[in-house]
């Protein structure tokens, strides 16, 4: 298990000496001292005294610089009111022409206001800040809104909604917007002090191709995939089935509000981020890491992954176009390690497709699942899949567990495995177990045929309550020195950070607590291991 430094540093020197961006040498020596300070902190201590501590010297590295900056708690929505059935509000609601964007590149904002109103767009960077969450980066507007037109549906199997709006502005991204997760928030501009103003958000991501420490994937293909906007029109919705092949999306559509699990302001606009991803994305800048960002669809690339000596697939990533799959196959080989602090993930097979208007990786498509149907899969949910077949390869190759019937549960995270060193410093025994921390969905059926797996967590989870399911947290060694570690749940980053306004989810009769000390010091543990190389080579 022990990583070989001398393959893996050659790797990266070569990747580093091809590279044309601002990187230094001098960069990864940072990034790698802030994630030693975090295996010191405990994971309460802000990013700041990281920059002055004995074990990170060095002037800060662009993550701890940013952070410096003020930050701010108005990035929140403060009122929103659903209008048209359960999802939707018509009031002010819209989309970006892209889920990621270089800066230099521009983007295309979309928005509807019903009644037309006058409205601001405020972009935020989301991150630490002081504790705040975001930083505030630019107002534009205001601008004049008017009602745009809801998409009729296209015909069956695909079922497609695509808006084909006109966009109130086209935002070009500055050379100093660092990578990283920006929320609009668009709020309507009241006429007269009687009349509320209203809000919703807009999402994209600023994109690099720098070398960096982490890798943060945003599962976006998942939360357009469970996205309902207008109507009731998510890859779950298809009256031939819950699962039925052939159904498409796009994300030519503004995200509604989020179907389970969470019902408050919190989703809408935003997809999934603020659920799942964003605990984490706290967590990492609030301890200095050097994390870049990225969409699912910027990971067909594999270059896009190997830039990166660690890749996090976060929350819920369930649906993968087969690229995605062999790019992350791809960089498993090159050396990059692999944090799955996520369940269920990988398990659909989504192809993209253009938008009718030519823009790429607009449309996703359910088609098939990762691996072979199992025959409890096809007993236990044939009205849910009918006809869906395997179309891709067992997606325990790159993750080393699998999403297993039943898919949905909650239980607690139970130690296994105490010996192993991502338990070093937590004081974990075999038998504990961290209440809470398996769901929504999860991975299990550990691939134990691959040499050197190692199961580290492993128990019983029930769906509704009272059925019974298994999961599995497994690691195995990549042939670089690399890691592939999967932590077995959706879950995971609930119990790193709570940012302002976070709220704990709740599924299938359980919840997990909140920032644990030891799912902090497990994360750290594998980060620190993943990153360490630059520190000795
Ligand atoms: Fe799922």
């Amino acid at each position: 298990m022990a990583p070989d430094s001398i393959s893996f540093e050659e790797t990266w020197r070569e990747k580093m000496s091809n590279n044309n961006s601002q990187w230094t040498r001098r960069d990864v020596l940072q990034g790698t001292a802030a994630a030693a300070f975090g295996s010191i902190a405990g994971g309460a201590e802000p990013v700041l005294a990281a920059a002055t501590s004995e074990e990170s010297p060095r002037s800060p590295n662009r993550i701890q610089r940013e952070n410096e900056k003020p930050g701010t708690r108005d990035w929140q929505l403060n009122r929103v009111r659903i209008t048209h059935g359960a999802y939707r509000t018509a009031l002010i609601e819209g989309y970006c022409s892209r889920q990621s964007v270089a800066a230099g590149e521009s983007i295309d904002i979309f928005v509807s206001t019903s009644p037309a109103r006058k409205f601001t767009i405020d972009l935020y960077r989301m991150g630490y800040y002081g504790g705040t969450g975001a930083r505030h980066m630019q107002r534009l507007g205001p601008f004049q809104g008017t009602a745009q037109p809801v998409p009729e549906m296209t015909a069956l199997p695909a079922r497609l909604r695509e808006c084909q709006w006109s966009p109130c502005t086209t935002l070009t991204i500055p050379a100093d917007w660092p990578s990283g997760v920006y929320l609009g928030k668009l709020s309507t501009i009241s006429e007269s002090p009687s009349d509320p103003y209203w809000q919703s958000y807009v999402i994209f991501i600023v994109k690099d191709h720098r070398p960096a420490d982490i890798l943060f994937q945003c599962s976006d293909n998942t939360w357009q995939a469970y996205n309902r906007w207008p109507v009731n029109e998510s890859l779950y919705t298809h009256p031939s089935g819950a699962h039925a092949p052939g159904v498409s999306v796009s994300f030519d559509r503004p995200y509604g509000m989020y179907v389970q699990i969470f019902q408050p302001a919190l989703s809408i606009g935003s997809g999934e981020f603020l659920l799942w991803e964003y605990p984490l994305c706290y967590w990492l800048e609030q301890l200095g890491y050097d994390v870049t960002y990225g969409s699912n669809a910027d990971c067909v690339d594999a270059d896009f992954m190997t830039r990166a000596r660690t890749f996090i697939s976060v929350g819920h990533d369930e649906y993968w176009d087969l690229k995605q799959y062999q790019a992350a196959e791809a960089a498993i080989d090159s050396g990059v390690t692999f944090l799955w602090l996520c369940g269920n993930s990988v398990f659909i097979v989504s192809p993209f497709s253009d938008s009718s208007r030519g823009t790429p990786r607009r449309i996703l498509t359910r088609t098939g699942c990762y691996g072979d149907m199992r025959e409890e899969e096809h007993n236990a949910y044939a009205a849910l899949f009918a006809g869906l077949q395997s179309g891709g390869p067992d997606e325990r190759r790159i993750i080393g567990a699998r999403s297993v019937v039943p898919f949905n549960g909650g239980g607690d995270w139970t130690c296994v495995n105490p010996g192993h060193w991502i338990f070093d410093g937590t004081g974990m025994q075999h038998g504990e177990s961290i209440p809470g921390l398996v769901g929504w969905e999860h991975h299990g059926d550990p691939d134990l045929d691959r040499p050197g797996l190692e199961v580290l967590a492993e128990g019983s989870i029930w769906s509704g309550g009272t059925r019974e399911g298994r999961y599995a947290a497994t690691i195995f060694p990549g042939p670089r020195g690399n890691l592939v570690f999967n932590a077995a749940t959706i879950f995971w980053a609930q119990n790193l950070a709570a940012p302002p306004g976070h709220i704990l989810p709740w599924s299938h009769g359980s919840r997990p607590s909140g920032p644990d000390p030891r799912v902090q010091r497990i994360t750290q543990n594998l980060l620190q291991r993943a990153l360490r190389k630059t520190a000795t080579g």
